[in-house]
């Protein structure tokens, strides 16, 4: 393989609400590389009435996993764009064993995926944080009421673009996320173990705190 055609693929674990978007905007300005969060392309989907978000919403409605098939299709799309010819932080993605397994095949001739952090939240955490989360309706950026507030309620800061709450961000709705986590998802953390490249940060700590320790991370695999 070329020099060139190495590519740096971070994949970042964590329960909903531990903070995964947050830092992968982080990570994008430290790597210049973009974060690709396929609930993120699902929800874009979604306000553009495509057919792709018209068959998510059933699916993030009820806080269950779209089908493989679609999402391993949309992430192989997404990663063809000229902005990932440097890699890619996934966020939300891979979430059960076969996306692992699709997203190994993916990125082995590009290098493969170069570090796991997993981000580590109690469930009462992260219940707290995501009924008091808002996104930007224009640019996705990602606010808290109290814990990361805007400077002016309601508007956001990078854009000035209206702040909402997502739909499936109600209580039942975590619930239900949270179990398809711990059912789904939560394997691929011994399988990124055996693999040597997991990194578990504290996500309990405020967001610099978190970002520092990731940096650190990265820094110990010689990423930074
Ligand atoms: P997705 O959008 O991926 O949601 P999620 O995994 O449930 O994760 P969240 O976005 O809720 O949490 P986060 O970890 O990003 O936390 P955030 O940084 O926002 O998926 C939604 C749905 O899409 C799924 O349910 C499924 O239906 C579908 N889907 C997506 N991917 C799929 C896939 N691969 N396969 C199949 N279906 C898929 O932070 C949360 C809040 O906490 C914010 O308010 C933030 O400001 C605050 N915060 C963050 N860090 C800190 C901190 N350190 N201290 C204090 N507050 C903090
Ligand atoms: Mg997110």
């Amino acid at each position: 393989m070329a020099a060139q055609d190495r590519r740096v693929f971070l994949v970042l674990l964590g329960v909903p609400g531990a903070g995964k978007g947050t830092q992968a905007k982080l990570l994008e300005e430290l790597l210049q590389i973009p974060q690709i969060s396929t609930g993120d392309l699902f929800r874009y989907n979604l306000k553009n009435e495509t057919e792709l978000g018209l068959l998510a919403k059933s699916y993030m409605d009820r806080g269950d996993l779209v089908p493989d098939e679609v999402t391993i299709r949309m992430v192989e799309e997404r990663l063809t764009r000229e902005d990932c010819a440097r890699g890619a932080i996934f966020d939300g993605f891979p979430r059960n064993l076969v996306q692992a397994t699709a997203l190994d095949a993916i990125t082995e001739p590009l290098g493969g995926i170069a570090l796991v952090p997993l981000i580590g939240l109690e469930d009462d955490d992260a219940m707290r944080r995501i009924t008091g989360r808002r996104v930007c309706r224009s640019c996705g950026a990602v606010y808290h009421i109290d814990f990361n507030p805007p400077k002016q309620e309601g508007v956001c800061d990078v854009d000035g673009g209206e702040l909402y709450q997502r739909d499936d961000d109600k209580p039942d709705t975590v619930r239900n996320r949270l179990y398809v986590y711990y059912k789904q998802t939560a394997p691929l953390v011994g399988y990124y173990y055996a693999k040597g490249l997991l990194a578990e940060v504290d996500g309990g700590l405020p967001i610099d705190e978190v970002q520092a320790n990731l940096k650190a991370a990265l820094q110990a695999k010689g990423l930074i």
